[in-house]
């Protein structure tokens, strides 16, 4: 079946855990064929055969693989409200409804060697995708990323693991000082802006609107930065106009943008904050 061409492929949970209070990671089996995701693609879930909630709802590939028999999508994600504590109830064997990957991706692009990332609390998942497929790149041995993860509070500080796998510099800090460093992750990244060359350096960020406001602040336009935007989104497909944000376009006008098709990565400079 598919939606505006978009493929629906249902899939089936074998993992649903809550790994910190109100997080979830969900693992989902799907068919061999199920298209290999780019990093920070996303897919819209709904339970199978289920009218309630009526809309899927958006959420970034985490991590993806593909096995003999089947192909491996995980979702991180906070129960944020009604859909998000349907999903989080859901048990193993249970049919989910998954329309994706959709969306554009990160751009990596090769001459930049050093590559940065940056996520602010629930924003580390499709940064997590980022760091694998940045692992894959660089081959064994090789960093393949500098990454700096923040969060409110040591309980709402989660992906740590899933980076560890792929990242050995990693830069943890907290709001409270409950882990890591005592600081917002923009300002721990701040103080170590200048170990990062703008000519070799990609930034990749993605967490709640003021960090990435705050961010854009920071670097201004030296820094070649792409960013995840988490609108909220009906159709998902680019159907509908409901999740357009405010961009500069190639001659500095402002225009909307769709985050679901023309995103959700998007350049930080070109975003308008409104
Ligand atoms: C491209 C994309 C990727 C996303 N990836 C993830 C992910 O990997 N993990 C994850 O936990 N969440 C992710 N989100 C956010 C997630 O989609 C929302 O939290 C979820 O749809 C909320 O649905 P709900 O029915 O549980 O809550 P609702 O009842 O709809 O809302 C509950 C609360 O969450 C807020 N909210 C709703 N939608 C969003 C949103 N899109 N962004 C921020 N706040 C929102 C509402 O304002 C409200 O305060 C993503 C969003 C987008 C657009
Ligand atoms: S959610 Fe409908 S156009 Fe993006």
């Amino acid at each position: 079946m598919a939606i505006m061409n978009k493929q629906i492929t249902i899939g089936s949970v074998s993992g649903n855990d809550e790994i910190r209070p109100g997080y979830v990671l969900m693992t989902i089996h799907v068919h061999r064929s199920f298209p290999e995701p780019r990093p920070g693609q996303f897919v819209m879930i709904r339970i199978a055969g289920l009218q309630e909630p009526f809309l899927s709802r958006p959420l970034s590939i985490f991590s993806f693989s593909r096995g003999r028999s089947h192909g491996l999508v995980k979702l991180l994600y906070r129960v944020a409200g009604k859909g998000t504590q349907i999903l989080a109830g859901l048990i193993r064997g249970s049919q989910v409804e998954i329309v994706g990957p959709l969306g554009k991706g990160y751009t990596v692009d090769p001459s930049r060697e050093n590559r940065v990332l940056i996520a602010g609390g629930i924003g580390v998942a499709p940064l997590s995708l980022l760091a694998q497929h940045l692992c894959r790149l660089s081959g064994r041995g090789a960093n393949p990323a500098v990454v700096y993860l923040g969060a409110k509070t040591a309980d709402e500080l989660v992906g740590l693991d899933q980076l560890h796998k792929y990242c050995n510099s990693i830069r943890v800090c907290t709001d409270d000082g409950s882990l890591g460093e005592k600081s917002l992750v923009t300002r721990t990244f701040q103080k170590d802006m200048k170990k990062h060359d703008p000519a070799r350096t990609s930034i990749y960020a993605c967490g709640p609107k003021p960090m990435l406001q705050s961010l854009a602040g920071i670097l201004k336009d030296r820094y070649f930065c792409q960013v995840s935007l988490e609108e909220r989104m009906a159709c998902g497909v680019g159907a509908c106009m409901g999740c357009a944000v405010a961009v500069r376009d190639e001659n500095g006008d402002k225009t909307y943008r769709r985050v679901c098709a023309d995103g959700p990565v998007f350049d930080l400079q070109k975003v308008i904050w409104e």
